[in-house]
């Protein structure tokens, strides 16, 4: 018999493993609190963009496989076997996480798994420190269902590693899966479950304790925000050594097998709901554990640091911001999505409002969300012409694929001063700084 599947918490990784597992013919439950999301996915529409998922969705919708339920984790238990956790795990404000949406679901979770007869497995795929299944999940379960982990029902960590932009094509092409468990049987259980969901291409799968898969989550993330860092940090080298080229360093050092050519394109660093967040929180429960992880505490300073180089290098070429008009291009914290949770878009505006700069913004998705953040202090262009228009300088903040297709006389033709920053080294120096004013990260003039 085919396993029934559930999911609790839908945004980007509730969602795309619900309709990933839905689009291979499981039937999944999916359950919000959010009555207002659960309406548009019973609807067949995401309520958040993403390439690719809407039409996926709205296939599983119609054919029956995926329907959305509000706040009812009670039926979500009794009619499936398998429930995923992936509500949010926000920071406090000391940046430790903040775990009360996790809490919350365990309760109710446990009160569920009371009322079964039959053995559930409890899954959790949100991002949580390492002990946290362990010791706040696994406690919470076992008091509200009166019932024994290991004999009742399982408890697995299962992290997951999809990239926003390409999420459902990640879910449905992992490099690794991680299946923490508190018993064998759960773990070989969830790892039989992947292996038929997987068919012929089965990627690795780790089975480990609860804390290891726990932390290498964080692990993964914490290796890839360091490595944006380090090669931030070399571009800042380079600005500084005339002729050096932080694009080229990159390239080549890519090409060492030992090194790898990902996660190493210099820029504005990283944003996200991942990097800042999981950094952060690794940082805390580190310190919690005694020990100061002096790496990690760099690469957040480094990454800290890079928005207010873009706004130097238009004060640098412009004398004053006051009163000038800047144009950014691009809002999103990277291409492929409306998400600007820590978008380096946001530290730069602000900036650049405060220093009395008049600014003119465009995104091909994210406006909505910037209207949230950003209200009526900025202006939201309906297109790149339209954002360029009368602009002193222009700053790229968003790799978007529209963005790399500009031409130095397009923005010659359509801004008052023709200077543009380049944040995200998109743009050839040597033919832009022909054409126009040109400054971008990472390049020793
Ligand atoms: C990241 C990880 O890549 C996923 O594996 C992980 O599952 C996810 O976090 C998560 O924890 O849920 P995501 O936040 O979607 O995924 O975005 P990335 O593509 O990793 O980019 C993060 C930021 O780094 C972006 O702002 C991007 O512009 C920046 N970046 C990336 C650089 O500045 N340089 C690079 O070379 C690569």
């Amino acid at each position: 018999m085919q396993l029934r599947v559930s999911v609790i918490g839908v945004g980007y990784v509730g969602l795309c493993t619900a309709v990933g597992l839905a689009s291979q013919g499981y039937g999944v439950i999916a359950c919000d609190v959010d009555a207002q999301k659960i309406d548009k996915i019973n609807l067949g529409f995401s309520p958040f963009f993403e390439p690719g998922l809407r039409e996926k969705l709205s296939e599983c919708i119609q054919r029956g496989t995926l329907r959305g339920l509000v706040n009812q984790i009670d039926r979500v238990v009794a009619e499936t076997d398998f429930t995923y956790v992936t509500v949010g795990t926000p920071s406090k404000p000391d940046g430790s996480i903040d775990l009360t949406y996790i809490e919350s679901v365990a309760v109710n979770l446990g009160r569920a798994l009371k009322q079964k007869s039959g053995y559930h497995i409890i899954i959790i795929k949100s991002t949580v420190v390492p002990g946290t299944t362990r010791n706040v999940v696994l406690p919470i379960l076992e008091t509200e269902s009166a019932k024994k982990c290991g004999v009742d029902f399982g408890l697995c960590m299962n992290p997951e590693f999809l990239r926003q932009g390409s999420a459902f094509y990640d879910t449905l092409n992992a490099d690794r899966v991680v299946i923490g468990s508190h018993d064998k049987h759960a773990g070989d259980q969830l790892e039989a479950f992947y292996r038929e969901f997987y068919k012929t291409c089965i990627p690795p799968i780790i089975q480990t304790s609860l804390s290891t898969a726990e932390l290498i989550k964080y692990a993964s993330n914490a290796m890839l925000a360091t490595k944006i860092s380090f090669i931030n940090t070399i571009a800042n080298i380079c600005e500084k050594i005339p002729g050096a080229d932080v694009k080229v360093v990159a390239e080549a050092m890519g090409l060492d097998k030992r090194i790898g050519s990902q996660f190493l394109d210099a820029g504005l660093g990283y944003g996200g709901s991942c990097f800042p967040k999981d950094v952060q929180a690794l940082i805390a429960c580190s310190e919690a554990f005694g020990y100061v992880p002096e790496l990690l505490n760099a690469t957040e300073r480094v990454n800290k640091q890079q928005p207010r180089k873009v706004v130097e290098f238009c004060k640098q070429q412009l004398g004053t911001l006051k009163n000038k008009q800047i144009a950014v291009l691009g809002l999103a914290f990277k291409p492929d999505t409306d998400d600007m949770r820590e978008s380096r878009a946001i530290p730069i505006i602000t900036q650049l409002l405060a220093e009395g700069a008049y600014v003119v913004a465009y995104d091909p998705v994210a406006i909505q969300t910037a209207k949230s953040i950003f209200q009526n202090s900025v202006c939201y262009a309906v297109s790149v012409v339209d954002c360029l228009r009368d602009a002193d300088c222009c700053i790229l903040v968003t790799q978007w694929p529209e963005f790399e297709k500009l031409t130095p006389q397009f923005f010659k033709n359509h801004m008052k001063q023709a200077i543009l920053v380049d944040g995200r080294r998109v743009y050839d120096p040597e033919i832009f700084s022909k054409t126009l004013k040109f400054s971008t990260i990472g390049l020793g003039q």
